[in-house]
């Protein structure tokens, strides 16, 4: 397939800091694979970190790289992807400018996505003024991240799915607007690989101490692994187990294991052959070798962080190529003065 055939996909993630197994799994693994497929577009959002982050951005350049190594370290491949840094295109600065006009305040207050976000800022002590302007324009802003390539795909999380519903709308707005078919209105591609939960057995999360790094280092993930949950109901080691019921260790085996290991473990622990101890420490040591050429691709970016930043620079560049022709269309679409 040539890539003027080839549909088109922009995804992004934020940049906040190390990425773990729930974004491998959720997202990752997902764009891996597309990467081949479409014609794809992958970016870190450092802009829509600064929605919240505003005030603490002494990491922001060190969150952009780790995100960047992460990537690299799963598979993403800047032959096959373009890879790039929303800041480094400010072609969608200006496009979100276009959108802000058009989108009715009351979409974005009701933006589910951003209600769960504002709710948790606040129980984190944001107050009235630590919630800005720019957070209500989240949505806005991912918009102009999807049109500004006129993608036909979204691949993200569940999480994402209702923010990809507002920018539809307002797709559909702008092209009611100013009568015409500009831009396409993109549908989110979701992975089928379950949910990953945290060691505790909630959604895995950095910031709810749950996760498992991708960068992580061998021994860090054997302890976590050993802290996971299993069946809260098997006392002793002699009591039988409930694969069933066990709540993290065993849905990590479903994953990490292959199909004769998974029967072999649900057996043993059904006849209490293989104790809660035992089982995590061959569920940690297959994670481990799940992650170690991760982990080593990792380290030899680490050491050459020139080619990480010539990476993103390159990839901004080609990203701005075909930003401009976009922004123009739509430029010409509103009549502004080209
Ligand atoms: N909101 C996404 C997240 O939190 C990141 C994001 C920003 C994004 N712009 C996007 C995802 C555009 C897909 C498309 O992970």
């Amino acid at each position: 397939m040539t890539d003027c055939v080839k549909k088109r996909i922009v995804s992004g993630m934020r940049s906040t800091g190390k990425l773990h197994l729930g974004h491998y799994f959720g997202v990752l693994t997902n764009w891996v694979k597309l990467q081949n497929e479409y014609d794809a577009y992958y970016f870190i959002a450092d802009w829509h970190a600064l929605t919240t982050k505003y005030n603490d951005t002494d990491l922001l350049k060190q969150h952009i790289n780790d995100v960047a190594l992460d990537w690299l370290a799963c598979g993403i491949d800047p032959n096959k992807a373009t890879i790039y840094l929303q800041s480094l295109v400010p072609e969608i600065a200006q496009l979100h400018i276009y959108l802000s006009m058009i989108t009715p305040q009351n979409w974005v207050e009701r933006d589910p996505t951003l209600k769960d976000m504002t709710k948790i800022l606040r129980t984190q002590g944001a107050t009235d003024n630590s919630i800005t302007y720019g957070l209500l324009g989240y949505p806005v802003l991912m918009t102009a991240d999807i049109i500004m390539f006129n993608s036909d795909y979204v691949p993200v999380g569940v999480d994402q799915v209702a923010h990809i519903e507002i920018s539809r709308d307002i797709i559909r707005r702008f092209n009611n607007i100013y009568k015409v078919q500009y831009f396409k209105e993109p549908e989110p591609l979701l992975t089928n690989i379950p949910l990953l939960k945290g060691i505790d057995g909630n959604k895995m999360g950095k910031s709810f101490n749950n996760d498992i790094k991708i960068s992580d280092d061998e021994e860090t993930t054997t302890k976590k692994i050993t802290r996971c949950i299993t069946d809260r109901e098997r006392i002793k080691r002699d009591d039988p187990g409930h694969p069933e019921n066990c709540e993290v260790a065993f849905t990590y085996w479903k994953i990490f294991g292959t199909e004769d290991e998974i029967k072999q473990i649900e057996n043993d622990c059904r006849c209490a052959k293989l104790g809660c101890a035992d089982c995590k420490k061959c569920l940690a040591k297959k994670v481990n070798e799940f992650l170690a050429p991760m982990r080593q691709k990792r380290i030899e970016y680490t050491k050459n962080p020139e080619t990480v930043r010539e990476i993103l620079i390159e990839g901004s560049k080609k990203a701005r190529i075909e930003a401009k022709k976009i922004l123009d269309g739509a430029k010409e679409a509103i009549k502004m003065y080209i």
